[in-house]
């Protein structure tokens, strides 16, 4: 997608091919800086840190760090039980985007198909070009799924404004391209049809405000920012005509584990009959895990994320404050779970499905006994 005019990818690999650059997300809307990585341990911190965060580019830099671990092995005594403590090490790095642990077994299981441990990097670095560009392509997939919805609702509205509510960014930032809830956006954007979007500024580290916002803005999409407890009130007022947030795990029964506050737009839209749509592609899914509620892992940040924040100040400087005195207790859940029967539907590579066990596995069924 672009950057002042110039395509981009939020992560890809150095021509030399020896390294992975990233666009590094905390620097983001204030500075555009890339980073270049050379080590699997340093995308792990890359992605513990969310210098690069959205569960699909999770998945892949998880698979790109397995191919620097092959490299890196190269050079070990032992280049198995090298590889062995990075698939562990890159696997656990983030607990709830199952989109990693897919990946990065995905990738493991490549590598695995020779004993010769030479060829290694080769046959890595292939599967997760190839394991990129499947994910890119699910995302355009996706995005002309969505289309289909928004273009219902266009002919309703007749020429009127169209308002689609998000919640952190499911945009190309968080997949490497496109994007999942973005992608039906960015598609009828390109049709001409007439989007606005509403931005949760998601809290705590402003995911929304930072790089939905940043995103739509370099695409010359009309948005607004709103603050997260905002969309209840804008739905009963008639100011929302969908939802469409990703999704960091989607159970088989349908159950989506989403950036924390995605259960309480669920919840309003609900009351406001207001369609509720999460865009995800099949390495979203977990299979193997019936129910979401009570199930999926979620992850607890540091508290640090709570009681700061940070902005840029007078002197073009990226400054952090606090925003309460020392020593009060806060608490850092990153997701929360949306029960299945709030989702209208999932937006896939494979059309809009319904979020249940039937369908899912009905649909994907290729992957249930995976
Ligand atoms: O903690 P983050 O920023 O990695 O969380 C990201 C989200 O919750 C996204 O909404 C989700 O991964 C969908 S990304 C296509």
């Amino acid at each position: 997608m672009h950057v002042n005019g110039k395509t981009f990818r939020a992560l890809w690999a150095d021509e030399n091919r020896k390294s992975v650059n990233i666009i590094n997300q905390t620097k983001l809307p204030f500075s555009f800086e890339i980073d270049n990585i050379g080590t699997y341990e340093g995308l792990v911190t890359a992605i513990k840190d969310m210098q690069l965060r959205g569960a699909p580019l999770i998945g892949v830099a998880g698979a790109y760090a397995m191919w620097l671990a092959c490299m890196e092995s190269q050079k070990s005594e032992n280049p198995v039980s090298f590889l062995e403590k990075a698939y562990d090490d890159i696997r656990t790095a983030r607990p709830t985007a199952v989109n990693l642990a897919f990946a990065v077994s995905l990738i493991y299981r490549t590598i695995k198909e020779s004993d010769q441990y030479k060829e290694w990097p080769e046959r890595a670095l292939k599967a997760c070009n190839d394991f990129y560009e499947t994910e890119v392509g699910n995302f355009i997939k996706i995005g002309n799924s969505g289309l289909e919805i928004i273009q219902q609702i266009a002919e309703k509205k007749k020429g009127e404004k169209i308002n689609i509510l998000t919640h952190c960014n499911a945009g190309w930032l968080a997949c490497g391209d496109y994007g999942t809830a973005t992608a039906p956006i960015y598609r009828a954007h390109e049709m001409g049809l007439p989007i606005h979007v509403w931005v949760d500024e998601t809290r705590p580290r402003l995911q929304g405000a930072k790089l939905t916002a940043w995103e739509l803005y370099n695409e010359g999409i009309s948005f607004t920012v709103i603050a997260d407890n905002t969309g209840g009130y804008l739905m009963q007022e008639g100011k929302v005509d969908m939802v469409i947030v990703g999704a960091d795990r989607v159970a088989l029964n349908g159950d989506v584990a989403n950036k924390v506050g995605t259960y309480l737009k669920a919840l309003a839209a609900f009351d406001n009959n207001v369609p509720f749509y999460v865009a995800i592609p099949s390495s979203t899914i977990d299979f193997k895990l019936a129910e979401g509620v009570h199930h999926i892992p979620i992850e607890i940040r540091e508290n640090a994320e709570v009681s700061e924040i940070d902005g840029i100040n007078d002197n073009n400087k990226i400054n952090t404050i606090s925003i309460m005195p020392p020593g009060y207790p806060s608490l850092n859940f990153a997701f929360d779970i949306t029960p299945a029967k709030f989702v209208t539907g999932l937006i896939t590579e494979k059309g809009i499905i319904e979020a249940s066990a039937k369908e899912i596995s009905k649909i994907f069924s290729e992957y249930v006994n995976y």
